[in-house]
């Protein structure tokens, strides 16, 4: 185990997680006396529209995965319309490997609940949803209590702290489907459909949640804006780079020695975020690893001092995504491993369009046959076939993202795979596994 370095610990910089230590920070009392509301009372004093220029100048960026600026998309509910406007706040954390949104809602609900009624004061919505994954069953617990105190305190409901503005803040939970996260099956959900993408454009902004303007964000989002509101928008600049600004939630899994949550400056490398977990499992060295959760390409230990920010992760031909490291070692087989990534796509395709459908269907199969010893050379070929044919040809972004663990494994791993092909990897799959393939 490595004992971090002052410089390196020093990247942490804890603002959504500061309170997630103290004991029973999730009940109102607490959270009250370290800051909680403080953030409401001086946003409540302000226009909406200035708190909007504000966030816009903070340079927010939405922390579920697409990066969208926060504040140009709350720009885009269009004002004096004559039609309700909602909040959903995107609460369907559900990406194999990502684990940040959870923990927040369960150690302090109250700042996403605080965040909630300061956004919709600001984008002019007097109901708002927290649509939260079924299995969180705790996490959900610990809202509901959270709301119920904001209540009885006057922080929800009518004219809120005597500013005449009124909210409503419903906790949905989901059923468990992965493609509810994908924010237009979210509100078809809750609008009590079957939860399947809807086109885009036009965009939620304009044509939301019951046909209406809505803007939805990810939890690590509206978490943010408390302390952006307290603080300002120059002192959340002062982490991260100049085009991913502020701290981020990195969950860190796998092959090391303290696995969990690390908040830190946006462009820290996942060669200091391994040292701050207090380095690799003995007798592990790094071999893959996904920057943001299993829809993003993979990187390899060439990648460790990739700058894990949106543009730096982009350069090294990956994606930010939900700032899931999962890491794995040489004791790792990527196929395999890539293998268990598909099953699970196949799995939560919705079965809308065609190449998502049929083509995660059918990679699932070639794997089975690959990792039981049963491959050929052509399989490969037919990988990235398939591939050519999801990516950018399906309806949402589960299908593009089920392809990323297969091309950049073929792409740094391709002997891994030849290996079991060619016989020099014994099969890892028994024939059973083929029958009905
Ligand atoms: P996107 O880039 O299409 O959209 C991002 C946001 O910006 C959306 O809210 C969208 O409505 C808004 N937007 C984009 N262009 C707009 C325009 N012209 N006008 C108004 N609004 C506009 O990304 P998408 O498909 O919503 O999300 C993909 C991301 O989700 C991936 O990067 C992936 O990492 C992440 N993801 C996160 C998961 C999680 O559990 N947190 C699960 C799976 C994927
Ligand atoms: Fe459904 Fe997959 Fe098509 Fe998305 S890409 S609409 S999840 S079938």
């Amino acid at each position: 185990m490595t004992t971090p370095r002052p410089e390196t610990l020093a990247k942490l910089t804890p603002v959504l997680t500061k309170r997630w230590l103290s004991p029973d920070a999730w009940r109102l009392g607490t959270y009250e006396k370290l800051d909680g509301y403080a953030a409401l009372r001086k946003a409540l004093k302000a226009h909406p529209d200035d708190l909007i220029q504000l966030i816009k100048d903070s340079g927010l960026r939405g922390r579920g995965g697409a990066g969208f600026p926060t504040g140009l998309k709350w720009g885009f509910i269009p004002q004096g319309d004559g039609k309700p406007h909602y909040l959903v706040v995107n609460a369907d954390e559900g990406e194999p490997g990502t684990c940040k949104d959870l923990p927040l809602m369960t150690h302090d609900p109250h700042s996403l609940v605080e965040g909630v009624i300061i956004a919709s004061y600001a984008i002019r919505a007097s109901r708002a949803y927290i649509y939260i994954r079924g299995e969180a069953v705790h996490a959900a617990r610990r809202l509901r209590s959270a709301v119920d105190e904001a209540y009885a305190k006057g922080y929800l409901g009518r004219n809120i702290l005597g500013s005449k503005f009124d909210l409503d803040l419903v906790v949905h939970s989901g059923a468990g489907a992965y493609i509810c996260g994908e924010e237009t099956a979210l509100l078809d959900s809750l609008e009590g459909f079957r939860g399947q993408p809807r086109l885009r454009p036009p965009f939620p902004a304009t044509h939301g949640l019951y046909a209406s303007p809505t803007v939805v964000n990810n939890v690590g989002t509206i978490a943010s804006v408390p302390p952006i509101v307290l603080g300002g928008a120059d002192w959340w600049k002062t982490m991260g780079t100049e085009k991913s600004s502020g701290p981020m939630i990195y969950s860190l899994s796998g092959r090391i020695a303290h696995p969990g949550q690390y908040e830190a400056s946006m462009g820290i490398t996942l060669r200091e975020l391994i040292e701050l977990a207090g380095g690799m499992k003995p007798g592990h060295e790094l071999k893959f690893w996904t920057p943001g959760g299993s829809s993003t390409p993979l990187l390899t230990a060439e990648h460790l001092d990739v700058p894990l920010d949106f543009e730096g992760v982009a350069a090294a031909g990956s994606i930010l995504g939900t700032t899931a490291t999962q890491i794995f070692s040489d004791q790792d087989c990527p196929v395999y491993a890539t293998y268990r990534w598909l099953e699970f796509y196949h799995h939560e395709s919705c079965g809308k369009c065609t190449p998502c459908r049929e083509g995660n269907y059918w990679m699932v199969r070639v794997y089975r046959r690959i990792l039981a010893g049963q491959g050929t050379h052509e399989d490969l070929d037919t990988l990235l076939d398939t591939c050519d044919n999801i990516l950018g040809r399906s309806f949402c972004g589960l299908g593009d993202g089920a392809t990323s663990s297969v091309t950049s494994s073929l792409k740094y791993f391709k002997q891994d795979y030849l290996d079991y092909i060619e016989g020099r990897t014994a099969p890892k799959l028994s024939d059973k596994s083929l029958v009905g393939a």
